[in-house]
């Protein structure tokens, strides 16, 4: 077999064999395909596509050419989620603990941001002392233990998607259904969990710009579980404002204690009360979204899953303090608060525009090496809906630096008004099985 003739044929709009995908992925791994060609291959797939065995068999050989982590050892349903990024998205620190306090098996890998969006192993380290590098006998036991661990991804885990993810970066082929999808599935299907809830999100700040191409990724994601033998269902979610109040790492911290207690803000509450009960009836732990609605609330109003919370953040190091009294938490130098200068409506607040303003605050990385700020971020006062006065506080802008005015203006310019009510939207838009 030869890599030149594999990319003749996807530039000529054919399909690839199983064989033949293998073989460029084995490339990859051995160094044997050179980094131009499974470039022009990425391209040629971008352009032409690939049907969705071809997608399955490019996950499956991604997932193979590294570490599995095998959860045999542990008794119980073990269920696993995935969001496609989010700028506020805490989930997995609700989400966790809430499902360990429904009786479900949370072995939850995660990872740092990059740009605009963030990382909840970023999140965590806020907790002074929170260990996110137990070694994965410790993480396992953890689980086994008290149903819940949170961790920094370790072992290799699809070690081809990372090289090509890396060479997408730099060739201008990331957007494509097919690398997306066979990128994300490699490596959640390698943790050998019994279910997967994809949270697939559209609109400003998300790889999705707009919900059909989003329920397109989410089809494609859910086929590649079935022909791999995972039980895989997606939400799809809007993103036309962040998610909460909370940008940034330990006030969205804070927010996911509140949440866990029942005082989230609407949205996020709703993101992850029917992520938590999709995943319930997904594993037929609940026979209906009823019955899943009611183990849920009695999880949040029990406080069990609160205090599910606080076993993950002793039993991984860190400081039970600060969980028990959140000012507790280091402050950033200032709080400003941005006054509106208009009337009216909020029609939307732009995603992507508050996370790069984060980012610049500190609350993000720019390069992979790049340390974080955890102190620092928003609290969006106002949220898409909401009816606003001249002079109200818009948001608040927790801040070590100085505010320059471009800043502000950029700030000022991520919200667009409407002089009509629109009512408050939903955030969860379609749930694809
Ligand atoms: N996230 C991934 O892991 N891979 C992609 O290709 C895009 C988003």
């Amino acid at each position: 077999m030869r890599i030149v003739d594999i990319i003749e044929k996807k530039k000529n709009k054919e399909i690839l064999s199983k064989e033949e995908i293998k073989f460029w992925i084995k490339g990859i791994i051995d160094e044997s395909i050179e980094d131009y060609q499974s470039s022009a291959l990425l391209m040629a797939i971008v352009l032409n596509g690939m049907n969705e065995e071809e997608t399955a068999n490019l996950t499956e050989s991604m997932l193979y050419s590294g570490d599995i982590i095998k959860l045999d050892m542990i008794e119980g349903i073990k269920v696993d989620k995935h969001s496609t990024g989010g700028v506020g998205d805490k989930t997995t620190l609700v989400l966790a603990p809430l499902l360990a306090a429904c009786g479900l098996k949370v072995a939850k890998m995660s990872g740092r941001g990059l740009g605009y969006t963030g990382g909840t192993i970023d999140k965590l380290e806020s907790i002074k002392g929170y260990n996110c590098y137990l070694s994965e006998e410790e993480f396992l036991e953890q689980v086994k233990k008290i149903g819940v661990s949170v961790i920094a991804q370790t072992g290799d885990l699809a070690p081809a998607d990372k090289k090509l993810y890396a060479l997408r970066d730099v060739t201008s082929t990331v957007n494509s259904i097919p690398l997306i999808a066979s990128s994300i599935m490699s490596k959640k299907l390698a943790i050998e969990t019994n279910s997967i809830l994809l949270d697939v999100k559209y609109g400003q700040g998300a790889f999705m710009k707009n919900i059909d191409d989003a329920k397109k990724l989410a089809e494609v994601m859910i086929s590649i579980g079935k022909m791999l033998g995972r039980n895989t269902v997606a939400m799809i979610t809007n993103m036309n404002q962040p998610i909460g109040q909370a940008v940034g790492n330990t006030l969205e911290v804070i927010e996911a204690i509140e949440t866990l207690k029942g005082n989230g803000p609407r949205d996020f509450t709703e993101l992850c009360v029917r992520s938590a009960e999709e995943i319930l009836v997904q594993v037929g732990m609940s026979k209906d979204i009823d019955e899943a609605r009611n183990t849920v609330s009695d999880a949040i109003n029990s406080k069990s899953a609160y205090y599910k919370f606080i076993e993950i953040v002793k039993c991984q190091g860190g400081d039970v303090d600060q969980i028990e009294d959140t000012d507790k938490f280091p402050k950033s130098k200032h709080i400003t608060n941005i006054n509106s200068l208009k009337s009216g409506y909020i029609e939307n607040i732009n995603s992507e525009r508050i996370g790069k303003l984060a980012m610049e605050l500190g609350a993000g990385r720019e390069k992979i090496d790049d340390s974080v700020n955890h102190r620092v971020g928003f609290k969006l006062v106002k949220k898409v809906g909401d009816k606003v006065k001249k002079d109200d506080i818009l948001c608040t802008v927790y801040h070590d630096g100085l505010l320059s005015e471009d800043w502000v203006k950029q700030l000022y310019s991520a919200y667009r008004f409407t002089e009509v009510e629109i009512g408050q939207e939903n955030i969860v838009e379609n749930i694809i099985k």
